[in-house]
């Protein structure tokens, strides 16, 4: 499926984007890398618990701030990798952990919150997802 069908994305509530985000999961193939872009609050975390849901994961997703990565099996093979870089600086710091063969892992999906701190390595073909908060409720989504 092209997602530009499913883009931009209004959502009204957090169910809603777990639903989208759970959509997105079943469209899109391995080796799918989506940056997160949006403020505190904006629904990152949100968008990856929904889309660790329409990946056929049962484990409860929350941030992996202290962490730094989270890893989630998938069925057969591979894995979701939910990354939350708001502690680390740079790119430098992030391959000292070996940030890239995350990224680069054919078989495995990333999702990247704050992403800005590792733009310069993320790999092409990255998704770009901006998330804008236009109330309480309520948030945009779409491609940057
Ligand atoms: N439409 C919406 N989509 C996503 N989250 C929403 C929405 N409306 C309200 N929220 C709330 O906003 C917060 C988003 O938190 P979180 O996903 O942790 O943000 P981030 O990871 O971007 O810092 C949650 O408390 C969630 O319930
Ligand atoms: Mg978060």
């Amino acid at each position: 499926m092209d997602i530009n069908t499913l883009l931009p994305f209004k959502s009204g509530s957090a169910e809603a984007t777990e639903s989208f985000a759970a959509q997105l999961a079943q469209a899109l193939p391995r080796g799918t890398v989506i940056a997160l872009d949006g403020n505190l609050g904006a629904g990152k975390t949100v968008f990856a618990r929904g889309f660790a849901r329409g990946l056929g994961i049962t484990e409860s997703v929350s941030s992996p701030t202290y962490t730094i990565i989270q890893e989630y099996p998938l069925n057969d093979g591979g894995y979701l990798y939910h990354m939350d870089l708001y502690r680390i600086s740079d790119s430098v710091s992030a391959l000292g952990f070996g940030i890239d063969e995350y990224l680069n892992a054919d078989d495995s999906y990333s999702l990247v919150e704050w992403p800005e701190r590792i733009s310069d390595i993320l790999p092409p073909g990255t998704i770009f997802l901006k998330i804008t908060r236009l109330s309480d409720t309520e948030r945009i989504f779409e491609l940057a």
